[in-house]
């Protein structure tokens, strides 16, 4: 038994091919569908985001993103003993995309793997399974990612959902430790809300039932958004005797600036405690956070010892927050 688990390495990886609002507008033009740089901007605060080639796969981008975390963490991919990557973008139906990825990282040493599928809260659903893993004794050294290709269940006749979603992967090594790390957490569900924002199709009898791209009710998914973030933020932070003026930077899923900016006034938290990646990643669901989180730790924003609050919010509905001790 030990008594925490504590993120000793970040990593990430953005697939070369980045496409501003006046690209992916003139692309979309050629379709007949507008959209402007000033609309996306204005609703959302994207202004770019990163597609991967068709042959790369979620466990390409999540092998890129891990090599960092390995190596940041300063051990070996023979060392760790548990992988969950969250993604709602595997590379197959099965196996998992964490399966494919431990063959990627010549890992040979029989750790268990597995996905967890909980669309853009997946990253703090995965954190806090590896969390309890770790504490439980169940495993040591975790590499938790969240690796995503939204860009291949895109409907780019939609320009609705067709402007907000990019692709990418964040990976953390999780290790025990007899030092503070994840303090707490707090995981929410609400399946009677799957039809706001989903992907209907499903394989059957070889073929594709229902469609395969993603469909999403923006302003039904804003509002319940905005009204359970503060409310997991505040609950991570009692269980952990924490208040919000305890917390140095808040990393929320990155999919609308407005979302973000209604938290951190509920939570009285100046914008400058919030960690933007939005602008430049457009929402890459279950790697928003773990992207967002190697960004500022590599830039210098978040550093040893202090309190981050990420959280997480999505399809299903899902959402919930992780409070940790960097
Ligand atoms: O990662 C999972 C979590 N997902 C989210 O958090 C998404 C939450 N929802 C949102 O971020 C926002 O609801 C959106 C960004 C999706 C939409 O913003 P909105 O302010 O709710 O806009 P709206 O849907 O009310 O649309 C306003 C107008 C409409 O035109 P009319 O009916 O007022 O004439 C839309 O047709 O904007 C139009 N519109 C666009 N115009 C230009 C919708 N999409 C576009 C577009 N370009 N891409």
């Amino acid at each position: 038994m030990t008594s925490y688990a504590r993120i000793t390495g970040t990593g990430s990886y953005l697939p070369p091919r980045r496409l501003t609002n006046n690209d992916l507008a003139a692309e979309l033009a050629q379709r007949g569908i507008e959209t402007s740089d000033e609309w996306i901007v204005e609703r959302t605060g994207i202004r770019a985001r990163h597609f991967a080639a068709p042959d790369v796969g979620s466990s390409d981008l999540a092998l890129e993103a891990s090599r960092q975390a390995i190596e940041a963490a300063g051990i070996t991919a023979q060392d760790i003993d548990l992988i969950i990557v969250a993604t709602s973008t595997p590379d197959m139906v099965f196996p998992s995309t964490a399966a494919i990825l431990q063959n990627k990282l010549g890992i040979t040493n029989g750790c268990p793997v597995f996905d967890v599928q909980a669309v853009c809260s997946g990253f703090v659903y995965a954190l806090t399974v590896a969390d309890a893993m770790i504490r439980a004794g169940t495993a040591r050294r975790a590499l938790v990612v969240g690796a995503e290709v939204f860009s291949r269940i895109l409907n780019f006749n939609d320009r609705t959902t067709c402007v907000l979603f990019g692709d990418g992967a964040g990976a953390v090594v999780l290790e025990a430790s007899e030092e503070p790390g994840i303090l707490a957490s707090d995981l929410h569900a609400d399946g009677s809300h799957v039809g706001i924002l989903c992907v209907p199709g499903h394989v059957s009898g070889g073929e594709i039932l229902g469609s395969p791209l993603l469909t999403m009710d923006g302003q039904a998914v804003f509002k319940l958004a905005v009204g359970v973030l503060d409310k997991a933020a505040r609950a991570t932070l009692d269980k952990a005797g924490l208040t919000e003026a305890d917390i140095d930077w808040l990393i929320p899923h990155q999919a609308n600036i407005r979302i973000m900016q209604s938290t951190a006034r509920k939570l009285k938290l100046s914008m400058d405690k919030v960690v933007v990646t939005v602008d430049q990643h457009g929402n890459t669901s279950a790697a928003s956070i773990p992207l967002a989180l190697d960004h500022a730790v590599r830039n210098g924003q978040v550093k040893k010892g202090q309190h981050v609050l990420l959280e997480g919010v999505g399809g299903g509905f899902t959402w919930g927050a992780v409070l940790l001790k960097m």
